[in-house]
């Protein structure tokens, strides 16, 4: 690594000192960045898309004409969860093409099981379509989830790599948001179309943006990684410069991760980060939350569940919007320990809630019952505390736990173990959230509700210990300081430090 490139020089207009990363950024323009992340996040929102699918749809297919359709509880329970299934295994199928491949190549072709499982689900002549679409949706879900972060980060620099980054969460949550809100005037197969268009533009618009620079360094094709830097940067920008950056931070030796490596602490480290940042967040109980969102609702007198479905998503656009604006200015460690902080006390006040209510072990399947089937409760006056704690408590994953995994999953790996170990993280975040969902309701019978929610809040102050002491600060850093700042910390008694000009 040369040095000299990151020390500080005298800025000839300003007379101060100045790192040449900042001179750099000065001359950048971001409007071909911004373009490619448009066209990369329409994969996000079309995932979105699909996680929201389910529930309005549900809704019609239970009361289908077509008797072959009729979705029973247990069908329809499947018809939600096999998207989880199909992610993870989009996410094996996604860290292995993505360094075969290529980034852009990989998102293009997630187009294909996108449309083909929606047309499967708008001509399903019986169930088992049904559930081939949504496997297929599923599959390209997964693969998404790896690749857009991926392409983010590797076509951004540090300026703004948070925003463009959380800007996948931000798809995922306006997606969900977008189908409910759809699902309210279109029946299940009208839906099933309005679904599909994102996925065709986001084919159409990737064929006109750029490989990314890192991948194609990594696979000698130089001349291209050059005016892909071009023409992210603008004309005005030394991008030279980045590409000596780049090209020099000496991750490029060997092309492919070997498993011996795996017991180098530059490769661990990170790969754990990863994992247990995936598994954190699956174990705050988000899902399960969302899941039983419309009985909360319910509970404190919203006769309109559908609208309550719609509150929590406009609760989650809303913060993950503002997670986004913040994310370079604040850090990545203080949103995550903020967000855990407030998950925390709102998964403790729903205890609360559920412990002076005392909803007995055996009629905690009230939850799981549909809205309009609930008896009255005796303690419909302390709704409120049911709803307020939700509320808080999706804003808090809105803000942090929510996007930040996701973001620092496309961070953190060395280039050439970036396409397999985020794939493994793919496949813990989606195997976990098929368990947290499909356990959810044995959880509730073995500790009780009160007990189930209490669990979640001690994994959300786990998670904040997790982020205090492991996570490391990525903000206004370039992917390859990020790389030396694991490689530091291999060598023994040195702790991984980032570079003083940028800090
Ligand atoms: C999580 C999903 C979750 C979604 C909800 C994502 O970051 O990985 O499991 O359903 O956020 O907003």
């Amino acid at each position: 690594m040369d040095q000299e490139d990151y020390e500080p020089l005298l800025d000839p207009d300003r007379h101060t000192r100045e790192s040449p990363q900042n001179i750099y950024l000065k001359k950048v323009q971001n409007k071909n960045l911004y373009l490619a992340t448009f066209a990369a996040v329409l994969g996000p929102l079309s995932f979105g898309f699909v996680l929201g699918y389910s529930s309005p749809a549900i809704a019609d297919l239970k009361n289908a004409d077509d008797p072959r359709l009729v979705l029973d509880k247990n069908a329809a329970s499947w018809f939600g969860s096999i998207v989880t299934i199909g992610a993870a295994v989009g996410g094996v199928f996604g860290g292995w093409i993505v360094d075969r491949i290529g980034r852009k190549l990989s998102l293009m072709l997630c187009a294909v099981p996108f449309v083909l499982g929606f047309t499967l689900i708008i001509s399903a002549q019986n169930v088992w379509m049904l559930f081939g679409g949504r496997f297929l949706n599923g599959l390209a879900s997964g693969v998404t989830s790896l690749v857009v972060p991926v392409y983010i980060s590797e076509t951004s620099h540090s300026g703004v790599r948070g925003t463009l980054g959380s800007c996948v969460q931000l798809m995922v949550v306006t997606g969900i948001l977008g189908s409910y809100i759809a699902g309210m005037i279109l029946e299940w197969r009208w839906l099933a179309v309005f679904c599909s268009v994102p996925p065709i533009f986001m084919l159409i618009l990737m064929c006109f943006m750029p490989e990314t620079p890192r991948y194609l360094i990594n696979q000698d094709k130089f001349s291209e990684a050059l005016s892909a830097l071009r023409f992210l940067r603008g004309p005005e920008a030394d991008h030279e410069w980045e590409y000596r950056q780049i090209e020099s931070s000496g991750d490029d030796q060997e092309s492919s991760l070997r498993i011996a490596e795996l017991r180098n602490p530059s490769i661990y480290k990170p790969f754990l980060i990863g994992i247990f940042l995936m598994v954190f967040q699956q174990f705050t109980g988000i899902n399960a939350i969302m899941f039983y969102a419309d009985t909360i609702f319910e509970e404190a007198n919203f006769k309109n569940s559908s609208l309550a479905s719609v509150i929590v998503g406009v609760i989650q656009v809303v913060f993950t919007a503002v997670a986004a604006l913040i994310m370079d200015k604040a850090g990545r460690k203080v949103l995550l320990i903020i967000s855990g902080i407030t998950m925390a006390i709102s998964a403790t006040l729903f205890g609360v809630y559920f412990k002076i209510t005392e909803i007995p072990v055996n009629n905690a399947s009230r939850l799981l019952l549909p809205p309009t089937d609930l008896p009255p409760s005796p303690v419909d006056h302390l709704a409120w505390l049911a709803l307020a704690s939700m509320c808080l408590f999706i804003t808090g994953f809105a803000l942090g736990w929510g996007p930040i995994p996701w973001l620092v999953m496309s961070e953190i790996f060395p280039l050439r173990a970036r396409g397999i170990a985020s794939g493994v993280c793919v496949v813990t975040n989606w195997g976990c959230a098929f368990l947290v969902t499909k356990e959810f309701h044995d959880l509730m019978d073995y500790l009780t509700s009160y007990g189930t929610y209490w669990l979640f809040a001690g994994f959300c102050v786990l998670n904040v210990l997790f982020t205090v002491f492991y996570v490391p600060e990525t903000k206004g850093k370039t992917l390859e300081q990020i790389e030396r700042y694991f490689q530091q910390s291999q060598v023994p008694g040195t702790v991984g430090s980032f570079p003083n000009s940028v800090q």
